[in-house]
């Protein structure tokens, strides 16, 4: 793992674009795992800038993202179809059919999560995954439990996960209560993995997920088994890590 402290959220974001830049510029038709949540927002922009002077080309690029909220609609404000192409997608030249997320519309959740699993398997996996990590320790919506899930799966999310997203929503009724989302092994097979983190209030858990025991009751911590993890975090979300 290598860690790589960013004096603040701004100088987070820079850093962990530079990454993904030089993966696209090594790459030009890589596949990128994206995710969503308020950390990667500074990173899309940073991209977004690269993109308009010119630097960067996503023309033959491919995403996949992490997860997605079950039963919103693509239309949904608070759907992450409509996340990514308010903060990334509709800024840059990629191709839409190029990106995908689990279908969130798709009410019958074992064919949603095979499609995906198809769909990750049919691009040749990820080359560069991004990451944000919860409060509990998720990643992607994996939540806190007993065993690390492989595959696509559908989750309940947990209360702490609805109380963190309920900000965005009118209240925390109107939060979802089950989401989509990619497996830990998808998540591990990426041949790179880029987690962002910033702020005082993720400094406990970044702690816990690296340096603490590997444990499915915090599945960010299985990261620490993979070589090619770069932490990018700024100097708040290091303040625990000695
Ligand atoms: P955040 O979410 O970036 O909004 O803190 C991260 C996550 O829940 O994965």
């Amino acid at each position: 793992m290598r860690i790589i402290k960013a004096k603040d959220y701004e100088d987070m974001s820079k850093k962990a674009a530079n990454i993904i830049a030089s993966q696209v510029i090594m790459k030009p038709g890589a596949v990128l795992g994206l995710a969503t949540g308020s950390t990667p927002i500074g990173t899309y922009k940073q991209l977004i800038k690269k993109y308009n002077n010119g630097d960067l080309d996503f023309s033959q690029v491919t995403t996949v993202n992490l997860d997605e909220y079950k039963g919103l609609a693509k239309d949904h404000d608070q759907s992450y179809y409509y996340f990514m192409h308010q903060n990334l997608f509709d800024h840059i030249n990629i191709k839409p059919e190029r990106t995908f997320l689990p279908d969130g519309t798709q009410a019958d959740s074992d064919n949603a999560c095979a499609d995906y699993d198809r769909i990750i398997a049919e691009v040749g996996g990820v080359d560069l995954q991004l990451l944000g990590i919860g409060h509990n320790g998720h990643i992607g919506f994996n939540e806190p439990g007993s065993v690390f899930e492989k595959d696509t799966h559908c989750v309940d999310l947990t209360e702490k996960t609805i109380q963190a997203n309920k900000r965005f929503f009118a209240s925390a009724d109107d939060v979802p209560k089950q989401a989509y989302t990619m497996g830990i092994r998808t998540i591990m097979m990426a041949r790179k993995i880029l987690l962002v983190a910033s702020g005082e209030e993720k400094a406990e858990i970044i702690k816990e997920a690296f340096f603490g025991p590997v444990t499915p009751a915090v599945q960010a911590s299985i990261l620490q088994l993979r070589k090619h993890v770069i932490l990018v975090a700024d100097e708040a979300a290091l303040s625990q890590v000695k």
